[in-house]
């Protein structure tokens, strides 16, 4: 495994398993499988509903003695409808109950919606008592980031973000990290969209070395300094997706793919504000 060092100090997976549609129901098995072919981080988030799951495999897996707590990284995000100091305090401390931890590795704000101050002063303070070792946020586009990393007392370390081959935000990373933070790629796949595992580009490539689609999209971020937090239910597609250490991308394979970049989301984008607007209209938020 490779690691990132974020501003602070404290060291990241390059690579980790992401948990987003992963019923509650099967998030204990697949995280257990995740670990046993190798995982030393995990995605989660309160709204994916299956911190429990997650935690239930992490504190099984280490009394089992296959891992140490201190060998894993654990991420979570406070979600929108947890926002502000005094309900992002209390979600904190259930996220952690649920993840069976004494402390989260990451922890990060889910999207720049509500009173996402009142979340980050809630988070520096679980950062100073040491519940947390690193926060972030996430989906925090250049306006909101800038203005978080300004106005606040510590700096997000981590802007996690929908980043793949047909989205590569390469402007985005050089902007955030001005600011000390990493950018790190959710649904690196693009969830599977645009036909990236059928891409002749990628195909190409991968015939070189000997390796699949997807592990040539990961191995592209993960080169170019991007965590990645692949998701798959199958346990042999999650060994798969961990196995990009190996080779390496030379520069005329890292141009064909930055060729690839459409330069934007697929999933974050007008259709996706209007979902959350009906979402939010269901908590009687008008
Ligand atoms: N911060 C945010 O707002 C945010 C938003 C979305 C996601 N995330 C995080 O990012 C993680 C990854 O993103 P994602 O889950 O949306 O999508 P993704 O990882 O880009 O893609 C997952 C899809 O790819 C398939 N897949 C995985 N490995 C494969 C392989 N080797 N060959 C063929 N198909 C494969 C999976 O199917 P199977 O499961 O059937 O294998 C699934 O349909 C999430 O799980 C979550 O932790 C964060």
């Amino acid at each position: 495994m490779e690691y990132i060092t974020l501003s602070n100090g404290v060291a990241m997976p390059m690579l980790g398993y992401g948990c987003f549609l992963v019923s509650p129901e099967e998030c204990e098995r697949c995280v257990t499988d995740a670990i046993d072919v190798g995982y030393r981080a995990i995605d989660t988030a309160q709204a994916y509903y299956n911190e429990e799951g997650v935690g239930s495999a992490v504190s099984k897996a280490v009394a089992a003695g296959k891992v140490r707590r201190e060998d894993l990284f654990l991420t979570t995000k406070v979600w929108i409808m947890n926002a502000g100091y005094e309900n992002a305090t209390a979600s904190i401390e259930a996220s952690l109950r649920k993840l069976q931890t004494d402390y989260i590795d990451l922890l990060l704000i889910h999207q720049a919606f509500n009173d996402y101050y009142g979340t980050w002063r809630a988070m520096e303070e679980a950062y100073k008592e040491c519940r947390v070792r690193a926060i972030g946020v996430s989906n925090f586009y250049p306006e909101r980031f800038m203005d978080l990393a300004l106005f606040s007392k510590v700096r997000p370390m981590v802007n996690q973000l929908e980043t793949h081959v047909f989205q590569q935000h390469k402007g985005d990373w050089l902007f955030i990290e001005k600011y000390g933070a990493k950018v790190e790629a959710w649904a690196p796949f693009a969830r599977g969209e645009k036909g990236i595992f059928t891409n002749p580009i990628l195909m190409a490539i991968g015939q070189k070395y000997g390796k699949t689609i997807g592990q040539v999209a990961l191995r592209f971020l993960v080169q170019s300094g991007i965590p990645v937090i692949p998701k798959s239910t199958h346990k042999e597609r999650m060994a798969e997706n961990l196995d990009i250490f190996d080779f390496q991308l030379d520069t005329e394979d890292m141009m064909q793919i930055e060729t690839l970049d459409q330069g934007m989301n697929i999933f974050m984008d007008h259709e996706d504000a209007v979902q959350i607007e009906d979402f939010f209209a269901r908590f009687g938020v008008k």
